[in-house]
Formats: C-alpha cells, structure tokens, sequence
C-alpha cells in the first residue's frame, strides 16, 4: 500500500463538483449570498419560512424582540420540541425509517425507527412525570452513548423539564458542582457504559457525587452492563422498571417560545464552569437550518457525528438537528480506537454512512494510526465530511479530503460553541470554494465580523477578535444563576455586539479563519477545558501551593495541558508527586484534563503585583527562553530557576 505524502497548495481551493452542487439545497455562491443578504437584512421573513416547516402549535406574534443582549425568538408561540423531533415523522410517514442505528463498543446492535422511538420517549416521559418531575425542573444527564442518552433527553423536553447533561468523562467532583448549580430534582445513569474494554463506573460516580445533596429526589439508571451497583431505596429505581407499567403514548405539551431547554456546563477563563441556558423555539429552529443547509440533509441520507451527547455537538448534532430533520444516523458507543483504528471505516462501510461529521484530534490520530486501516474498507457511500471542535491542520484536512472523501466529498469546518448553539460559519457543501484551514463564510443570519481593540473592522489578514454583530436563534439566552456573568463575558467589549472569544482573520475573499482562543481557556482534543479550573485542582491537593497552567501544541491532541506548581514546606518533589498530581487532576475534573507535563519549580514569575505572568511560562515553554519586556517581573531568578526545571 502506497504512502503518498501530500502536497499542501494552501491557495488552491476546492469547488464542489457539478454532480454534488446540482442535487444540493444551496447550489451556487449567488444563491448563498442571495439568500444571506435577506436573512441579514429581513431575518423576519427568512426565519419565519424556516420555521414554518416545523410544526407549531401555536403561530409565534413576533420572530425577533431585541433588546440587547436579551432575545426573545418567535415569542408567543407554543410548541413542542421532542414532538418536532419523533411525533412529526410518524405524521409524515416515516414512522418505519430508522432514527437511530446503534452500535455498542462490545459490537451489539439496535435499530431504532421513528415509531419506535416515539414509544420509548413516551414510555419514558410517563415514567418522568410519575415521579412528580415536571415543567422547568433541572434533570441531569449521565449517560453512556446508547439511544438512551437521546431517549432521556427528548423525554425532558417532551415534559418541559431543562436537562443538563454531563460528559460520561467528567468526574464524580464535577457532577456535583453540577448538581449544585443547576438545583436538579433528578438524576438518569446507567450502571456502566464501554470504553475500550473496560466499564466506565456511571453509577458509582453519581453516587459518590450525591454524597451531601439535598435537592436530588430520583437517580434512574439504565441496565447497560449487568455489573454491580448500589440502589438507594426510594432515591434509585431501574430505568427497565419504571417504563414497565407506563403507556407508550403521551400527549406533548406546547411550551413557551422561550421554555428553558437545556443547561450545558462549558469552561470559562475563571475556575467555575458556566451554565449556558438554551431555550425552545429559536434553538430548534437554528439546529433544524444548519442542519438542512450544512450537511445538505435529504431523506436518503445516512448521517453519523462522532461526537458525545455530553458535548454541545452531540447535543445540536445527534439529538436535535439530525432527528429534527428526520435522517437516519449512527451511533456509537466507544472509542475510535476499539479493538483497532479500523472502527470508524468499518462502521461507514457497514452502515452506508454519507454524511460524516468528525473532530481534527481524531483525523490526525487516524493519520498517526496509518492508511492500512482505512485502506480495507469501502468508504464510497460517503459523499460529505465536516469537522469541528478546533482549527484543522492543513495536512490533516488534506487527508481527510483524499483518503477519506476519496477527493469527492465536500469538508464543511464549521466554527461553533457551546453558546452559539448552532454552526455560525461553514462552507456550504454546494457552493462555497474551501480550503484547508478555514471555516470560510457566515451562515444566514449570522453577521460575523473581526474587530480591533477599539472596536475598528481588521483590514484583510489583520488578525484580531471575532464578533458576532446580531442575535440569531440559537444563541444562549444566559448563564444560568448569573446574568451579570452572561453580560460581563459575552456582551462588554463592544457595545450590543457578542464576543465569542476567539482570535481570526479575515482574507480578502471573506474567508474566516479561526486562530484560537484569546483568554485563559485551552482546547484539548477539541475540548474547552480553562487553565483556572485545572490550577484550582491542583491547589486543591496537599501538596501544592501554588499552580499556573498553560497550554502547549500537541501533535494530536491540538493543545497539550502543561503544569508548574510550587509545593508547600513539607512536601518534597518526586515522580510519585507528580504522578500523583495527574491522577489528582483527573479524578477532580475528569481523564480530559489529566497535566501532560507537571514542573514543580521554586517559584512562579509574577508582576509586583503578584499576578502569575503566564505569557512567560508559554514562551519559556515554546521557545526554550525569555525574549520579551521582564522588567515588571518581581523577581527575575524564577526565570532562571524555571529553566533549569524545564531542561531537568
Ligand atoms: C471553541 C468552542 C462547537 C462544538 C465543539 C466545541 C473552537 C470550534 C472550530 C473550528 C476552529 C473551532 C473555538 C471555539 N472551535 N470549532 N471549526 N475551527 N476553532 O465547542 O467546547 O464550546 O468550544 O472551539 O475556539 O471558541 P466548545
């Protein structure tokens, strides 16, 4: 097998082809800025059409109330979204198509359609509501990847219950941060859930992290593993037994516009992670659209994210988005890795997957694994590939685009958050040139500009921070518990205007491209963690007295989490220290965050002031010296001490 290394033309672009433009929803550049001018001009009459293909139960008075930065979307209508996602297709006639193609990480499988899955949800909506959980209460989320995650997510949203789910990775500590800030009434696990071989303990987290909580009622787990776990009398029941009795109908309420939908804990700069409050009606509309124009969803499509529930992506992109519009998709258990870096090419090849939506880090640990697991599958049902999550190499895209697009497919890099709700700017697969490197052009509705500290637009290729100039439907409405948190970080560096925290430029074409992120927040493995939450970790251990964290290119991971801590007097630096130090983070936060280097130093560089100066440990870090201005340095041996650590 040949291991043809790739040449990198970063000018040359890439247009969709005859065959693929013809056939998809947006199939030329004019009609893309066409139909972005009036969604930038009349978002009323473009989101209004949107929105009529879904079913209301009640027409909305206004589609947009700004007063910035408050949004009301489609206020006074009454709908229900988990109807829109599963009770519509029955109506429409795909009550036999499957929603969900599901394989466990052991190699089980279930197919799940439409009707079907309409029955669960409503199984499980009674079983909710038999316990007392209602409209607006909180229910967290912590699951495997199986249909259930999804079922118990529209569940909620059938009741009207806001639910919160957390990242199986993520540790018993950050559920119960989680779990306090959200007040939540309910808990739905499973006893277990697969990663590579071994049991994730799901429950035995969740009992750990309700040790001391006063607002949970119920814990629900699902039967996934059969292994052993504690059940609370009268606080746990079995997911099996509570949907046993229950009906499989249910009647789906209509909820306000602005209903609360769900809670996503994301990292900010400062230690406690930020509750992003997503509501009803414009989430939905935003995930169906990008959804629809993005991945160019048709009935026939065969769509798989690779992502997890407990991310915005698995949020938009496996639950919403893709069941809104009615596809088949895919979905995933365990890792990419299991048993071998085949996984993923097999599954397209079995499922006839044609929509595939990935992160970089898994593109570029598929490239380190080699082409030989790739090479023995048939890939051809494939006819469009996004990524997400991070800047994608050039490299990286390039081989992805022949290796596993065959040269066919069109890439969508769509650039997003956990805040934004739904894809902001990507190509559109039928129209837009691409290129390796950038995301490219805003979708409709969204005005996306790069502004310089005093608020001036960059000339082309200047670099400076992205905006986002109107409220579209999608965005988060808060943070929950703490609206001046939402205003201070998202709406005070301009005025009305929303910063998104990353840096980009701007190429003459329009092209955006995303440098990274401005403040103290890393992205590992496509994966917000900030550098606040894992030196709160590590100072939270005995040894430790000071930490400042910061983040360093990794080949795979994007950003690797690089450490420096002093110790307190009577701990003394060894490698079980810092091992230990590793374990401690992870078991705090969760594996993401696990340090990949740890230096215990004699001191950390601070200003006269006392602030750590972080932009010295990074420099040291990525160039080995110190070249910059140090003359407010408190104290200038740190520097020299560090070095010496660094090179030890
Ligand atoms: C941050 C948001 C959106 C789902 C996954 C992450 C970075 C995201 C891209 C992209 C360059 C990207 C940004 C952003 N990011 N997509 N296509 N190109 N950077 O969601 O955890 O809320 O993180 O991820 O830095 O701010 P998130």
């Amino acid at each position: 097998m040949s291991k043809k290394t790739v040449e990198i033309d970063e000018n040359k672009e890439f247009k969709p082809s005859k065959e693929f433009s013809k056939k998809a929803r947006v199939s030329s550049m004019a009609q893309y800025k066409r139909m972005h001018a009036e969604s930038i001009e009349k978002p009323h009459l473009f989101w209004a059409r949107e929105a009529k293909e879904l079913k209301w139960q009640k027409q909305w008075n206004k589609v947009l109330d700004w007063k910035a930065p408050y949004a009301k979307w489609f206020d006074g209508a009454k709908l229900n979204v988990c109807e829109n996602c599963v009770d519509r297709h029955v109506e429409e006639g795909r009550g036999n198509k499957a929603a969900i193609i599901w394989e466990g990480e052991p190699g089980d499988k279930r197919v799940i359609t439409y009707r079907q899955l309409q029955r669960e949800v409503c199984r499980f909506a009674n079983a909710l509501e038999a316990k007392g959980i209602k409209s607006k209460d909180r229910v967290l989320i912590y699951m495997p990847m199986t249909p259930e995650a999804t079922i118990a997510m529209l569940a909620c949203a059938r009741i009207g219950a806001v639910h919160s789910v957390v990242f199986g990775g993520f540790s018993a500590e950050s559920i119960k941060d989680r779990l306090e800030d959200s007040e939540a009434v309910a808990v739905i696990t499973a006893d277990g859930g697969w990663r590579r071989g071994s049991v994730v303990p799901l429950k035995a987290n969740v009992d750990e992290a309700l040790k001391g909580n006063k607002t949970v009622k119920h814990v629900i787990v699902q039967k996934r593993i059969g292994n052993d776990v504690t059940m609370k009398k009268g606080r746990d029941s079995w997911w099996e037994d509570d949907i046993a009795d229950v009906p499989a109908t249910h009647k789906a309420k209509g909820f306000g516009a602005e209903h609360p939908l769900f809670i996503l804990y994301t990292s900010g700069s400062t230690g406690k992670p930020k509750g992003i409050l997503h509501t009803s009606a414009g989430y939905m509309v935003g995930t169906y659209t990008t959804c629809k124009y993005i991945f160019d969803m048709k009935e026939d499509d065969v769509y798989w994210c690779t992502a997890d529930v407990g991310w915005i992506t698995g949020h938009s992109y496996i639950t919403y988005g893709p069941l809104l519009n009615g596809v088949t998709q895919i979905m995933y258990e365990g890792a990419p890795n299991f048993p071998d870096f085949g996984r993923f090419w097999s599954i397209i090849e079995e499922y006839g997957v044609s929509i595939f939506y990935t992160a970089p880090t898994a593109i570029r640990a598929f490239i380190k694994a080699g082409d030989e697991f790739v090479d023995k599958h048939d890939l051809s049902t494939l006819r469009l590939l996004g990524t997400v999550g991070e800047p994608i190499n050039p490299s990286a895209w390039m081989w992805y685009y022949d290796k596993i697009g065959g040269g066919r497919c069109p890439i969508v890099d769509t650039w997003w958050q956990t805040e934004t709700g739904a894809v902001m700017i990507s190509p559109l697969p039928g129209a837009t040139p691409i290129k390796p490197g950038t995301a490219t052009l805003p979708f409709f509705g969204v005005d996306a500009a790069i502004l310089d500290e005093d608020g001036n637009e960059c000339k082309a290729n200047q670099p400076g921070r992205l905006v986002i100039r109107k409220p579209w439907p999608s965005m988060l409405r808060t943070i929950y518990g703490d609206k001046k948190r939402y205003r201070d970080t998202y709406w005070s560096d301009y005025d009305g205007m929303y910063t998104a925290g990353d840096g980009a430029r701007k190429d003459k074409k329009g092209n955006i491209y995303i440098v990274g992120r401005l403040d103290d927040v890393l992205n590992v493995s496509g994966h917000r963690l900030g550098t606040a939450e894992v030196e709160s970790a590590l100072v939270a251990h005995k040894s430790v007295a000071e930490a400042a964290v910061i983040g360093k290119p990794h080949d795979i991971k994007g950003q690797a989490v690089v450490c420096f801590v002093t110790l307190k007097e009577d701990a003394k630096e060894s490698d079980e220290l810092k091992k230990e130090l590793r374990n401690h983070v992870g078991k705090v936060i969760g594996a993401i965050a696990k340090p990949d280097e740890i230096h215990i130093a004699p001191g950390l560089p601070k200003t006269r002031s006392g602030k750590i100066m972080r932009r010295l440990l990074k420099e040291l870090v990525n160039t080995g010296s110190i070249t910059g201005n140090v003359t407010t340095l408190e104290d200038s041996k740190v520097i020299e001490a560090l070095q010496k650590s660094l090179k030890g």
